[in-house]
């Protein structure tokens, strides 16, 4: 198990950006996540997000889930945290081991986004209770943590390392030219938010959250039973599963997906959503329980 004895710990003053007016595991997928995240807080747990987000995200979580992707593509100091956004496995490999698969491009063990995961809600659950401690940036680490347990939930975010996670995998979306990551992060779900939501970001909200509470009802319980503080392995496999049942299967290089392709995705990437954002708020309520964590 990885994450606990990590040094890269950067004490920074948080380098704020702007929340951007257009959305895009895109920023759309990010901020639907830490919607429904948000729904989900407990009291207490409410009460320490609000205290640690930056000004700027005016109280909201949902403001700040994407700023760990702005920071690295835009700030070259952040340019170390890239490897944090996904976990790869061997080519064709339709499962996920953390310590053969945890590593950065320069076989730094732990560097990838379950050791990312762990690494962070253990900086929160530490720092938050000793909160004179200057050790750790906290407004960091919640952003961080908010982020990565969106991308892990992702399927390609866990796919293979041949193809960068498909990132090479050159296909049409319907007449567009793009890649097969890209359609996972964004296309899928501007869509859907095109097709059946009137491009309304919140419309495909109330949606997730109602079907949380009708369709999937019965599940939920399976998706909340993490024993430890944080169960990111668990959610790589299921990301890495997917990526071989549905993301990877009839999207050769150069094909066009379209409609069958669409239709046959879309529940999926709705209900990953959905999970990640119910996984959020149950680390984070455990996080910010005032009943501290038993030690795992
Ligand atoms: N870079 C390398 N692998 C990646 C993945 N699975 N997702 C995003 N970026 C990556
Ligand atoms: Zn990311
Ligand atoms: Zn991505």
């Amino acid at each position: 198990m990885g994450g606990f004895e990590l040094r890269w710990v950067v004490r920074v003053t948080v380098v704020l950006m702007m929340v951007p007016k257009i959305l895009g595991w895109g920023k759309e997928g990010h901020y639907v996540i830490c919607k429904i995240a948000e729904e989900y807080l407990t009291e207490d747990a409410l009460a320490a997000v609000k205290e640690l987000l930056p000004d700027q995200a005016e109280g909201d979580l949902a403001a700040v889930c994407s700023w760990a992707d702005e920071v690295k593509h835009h700030y070259p100091y952040y340019r170390w945290s890239s490897p944090l956004h996904y976990v790869d496995t061997p080519d064709f490999l339709c499962n996920y081991k953390y310590c053969r698969d945890c590593h950065d491009g320069h076989r730094h063990k732990d560097r990838c986004v379950t050791g990312a995961i762990y690494n962070y809600s253990m900086q929160l659950s530490q720092g938050y209770y000793d909160l004179n401690s200057e050790k750790y940036n906290l407004t960091e680490a919640l952003m961080f943590l908010s982020h990565f347990v969106g991308d892990v939930h992702q399927p390609l975010h866990v796919g293979f390392t041949g193809d960068v996670g498909g990132n090479t995998i050159v296909v049409r979306w319907y007449r567009r030219k793009t890649n097969l990551h890209h359609v996972w992060d964004t296309m899928i779900i501007e869509s859907a938010l095109k097709t059946y939501y009137k491009s309304d970001l919140t419309l495909m909200i109330q949606a997730l959250l109602r079907n949380i509470t009708d369709e999937w009802s019965d599940d939920v319980p399976s998706w909340e039973n993490c024993k430890k503080m944080v169960c990111p392995d668990p959610y790589a496999s299921e990301s890495v599963r997917l990526a071989c049942k549905f993301a990877y299967r009839n999207a050769t290089p150069g094909s066009t997906l379209g409609d069958d392709y669409f239709l046959s995705r879309l529940p999926v990437v709705e209900k990953r959503l959905a999970q990640s954002g119910i996984r959020l708020a149950e680390v984070l309520n455990r996080i910010f329980s005032k009943q501290p964590f038993a030690a795992q």
